[in-house]
């Protein structure tokens, strides 16, 4: 697939499509100080993050990604005012509309990660209803995070563990089947996990599942970000040198 013209193409975007990773993740992050750059209040930048969310999620399923989680809301942004929460779960509930009218379409698997029950129902029925057409599909599955925590997730694991340790029912413990209990059951580790917005911190995000994982940080704000910004952030990943503790042979 040429996606970019041999003229067009920069080196640093340069990616090998036949080799790219099976999982991406990225923190959604830099929407406030976009809009206040601009002059504009900062729910003009989670707006604006919502288009380029589409845009790179459209992107990555037509590269033939398999995997893409983001973080869209953590269990720590309850923290901010009322009317911006309310702004993002209302940019939540459009998205979510206009993605049901195109699953389709689009051929994208949908699901979520993070205590969802809190929403208000509005928000709870489109994802049950996503859920449930999700099911038809096989192709990028996107993982989108939503009143999650990194250590939330791990404690409810935890949690859910001892209960089926007391009945008697818990599987033995190990790293596989521990990972069985956390929301991103049967997915696999991200590979390259992508931070916008020039913050040098992974702020509770996949904690355990990035154990592994190559990061990539960069000060573009993430309604700045583009389909090239995510071709040079692989190009990256695909210079690194996975080593998983080992030695190179
Ligand atoms: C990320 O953008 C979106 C959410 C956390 C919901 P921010 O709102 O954190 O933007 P900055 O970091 O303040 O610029
Ligand atoms: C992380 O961004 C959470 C999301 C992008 C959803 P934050 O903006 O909340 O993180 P901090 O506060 O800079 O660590
Ligand atoms: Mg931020």
């Amino acid at each position: 697939m040429a996606f970019f013209s041999k003229k067009q193409t920069k080196k640093a975007e340069e990616v090998d499509f036949s080799n790219l990773p099976r999982h991406i993740a990225i923190i959604l992050d830099g929407n406030g100080r976009w809009a206040q750059q601009r002059n504009l209040p900062r729910t003009a930048g989670h707006a604006a993050g919502a288009e380029t969310f589409r845009k790179i999620a459209t992107y990555c399923r037509d590269i033939g990604l398999e995997y893409l989680t983001v973080y869209a809301f953590s269990t720590e942004n309850w923290k901010r005012p009322k009317n911006e929460v309310d702004t993002i779960m209302s940019l939540l509930e459009k998205y979510l509309y206009e993605a049901i009218d195109r699953m389709e379409r689009d051929k994208v698997k949908m699901c979520f990660f993070g205590d969802t029950t809190v929403l208000s129902p509005e928000l709870q029925e489109l994802i049950a209803r996503t859920r449930e057409i999700s099911l038809h599909y096989e192709g990028c599955q996107v993982n989108i995070c939503l009143n999650y925590g990194g250590r939330d997730e791990i404690l409810r694991a935890v949690a859910q563990y001892a209960q089926e340790y007391k009945a008697g029912t818990a599987p033995e413990l190990t790293e596989e089947s521990f990972s069985r209990y956390l929301y991103s059951a049967g997915v696999p580790d991200p590979d390259l996990l992508i931070r916008p917005g020039g913050e040098l911190r992974l702020s509770n995000f996949l904690m355990w599942q990035s154990a592994y994982s190559e990061l990539y940080f960069t000060d573009t704000l993430w309604p700045d970000f583009t389909e090239a910004d995510i071709n040079r952030a692989i190009a990256a990943y695909q210079h690194r040198d996975r080593r998983f503790g080992g030695i190179k042979p």
